[in-house]
């Protein structure tokens, strides 16, 4: 799937806005962190999805990126000083750093919104068609919402300086990480025409990947290094962050995020087509250091 990377960032180059002198700044803002690389996790399973259940790249594509989209957006909010305040992202400098606190806010902002132009713009209604789109558009929309990534954004913040259980971390990475993972399958099963079986498969999938997912980030804040990571280490510890390492641990986090991942390959069980690609994408996820 890492071949699919290069496809993902022309494709989404290409979605930008056009730049003048006037709205300048905001553009470059954006650029900056929508293209600064990342490991783009989430456009690759909307392709994945989408190849298993027969679909074609092409469709996919706007919904891959649009998908990305907004988790950058999230990544540079969530990185503000009333945030995180983090100083690193993907190996540069945060984008409030560059361009400043107000710069940063609208350029996320124009990110959110560029998503969803993305679903409905001219190639994704004719390949997709509208029905397909609109469904898209109440996915993506869901999951990055408040019942989704803010919901879980605002769970987040809110556990800081208290420890929170098991229960209260799981329903925050279901929705802080695990909503927009999902909407990333999901869009690829919407564009190739999944049947309701599959949809549910892939939901089950994102689920139990989504929540490893997180844990795996969690650890990496303790045990990885900021050149590796691309992010500062130490971030959760230094705002006092209820996550899953500082209610059970490094080895029993290590423990639950591979079991996490067997369920999430499990539940690839009901699809017919070649599954190989999301098996070794769940393990890669795993056992991943960046
Ligand atoms: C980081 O996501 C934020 C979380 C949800 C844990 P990624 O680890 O996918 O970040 P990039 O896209 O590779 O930078
Ligand atoms: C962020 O979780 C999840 C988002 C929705 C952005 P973290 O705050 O742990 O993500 P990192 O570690 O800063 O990437
Ligand atoms: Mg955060
Ligand atoms: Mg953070
Ligand atoms: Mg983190």
């Amino acid at each position: 799937m890492k071949k699919d990377v290069s496809s993902i960032e022309a494709a989404l180059r290409q979605y930008l806005p056009q730049r003048d002198d006037y709205i300048r700044t905001v553009v470059d803002s954006m650029e900056y962190s929508l293209m600064a690389g990342g490991k783009r996790i989430r456009p690759m399973l909307a392709l994945a999805f989408s190849k298993l259940c027969g679909g074609s790249e092409e469709a996919v594509m706007p919904f891959a990126c649009a998908v990305e989209m907004i988790h950058t957006y999230s990544l540079i909010h969530d990185d503000l000083p009333c945030m995180d305040n983090d100083d690193t992202r993907r190996g540069k400098p945060t984008n409030h750093k560059v361009f400043g606190e107000a710069a940063a806010l609208l350029g996320g902002d124009g990110l959110l919104t560029l998503a969803f132009e993305t679903l409905v713009c001219e190639q994704a209604r004719r390949l997709n068609g509208a029905e397909k789109c609109a469904e898209a558009v109440s996915v993506l929309a869901k999951c990055a919402g408040a019942v989704g990534m803010i919901g879980g954004q605002i769970i987040d913040l809110e556990s800081e300086g208290k420890q929170a259980d098991h229960e209260i971390l799981r329903i925050m990475d279901k929705k802080k990480t695990g909503a927009l993972i999902n909407a990333a399958c999901q869009m690829g099963c919407i564009s190739a025409g999944a049947s309701e079986e599959q949809r549910k498969a892939a939901e089950q999938y994102a689920y139990h990947i989504g929540i490893a997912f997180q844990i795996v980030d969690d650890i990496l804040d303790v045990t990885s290094d900021e050149t590796t990571l691309g992010k500062p280490i130490g971030s959760d510890a230094e705002n006092h962050k209820s996550t899953y390492v500082s209610l059970l641990g490094l080895d029993e986090c290590r423990k639950i995020s591979a079991e996490l991942t067997e369920k999430a390959i499990n539940a690839l069980g009901t699809f017919e087509g070649d599954i190989s690609e999301l098996v070794n994408f769940a393990h890669y996820l795993l056992h991943r250091n960046q």
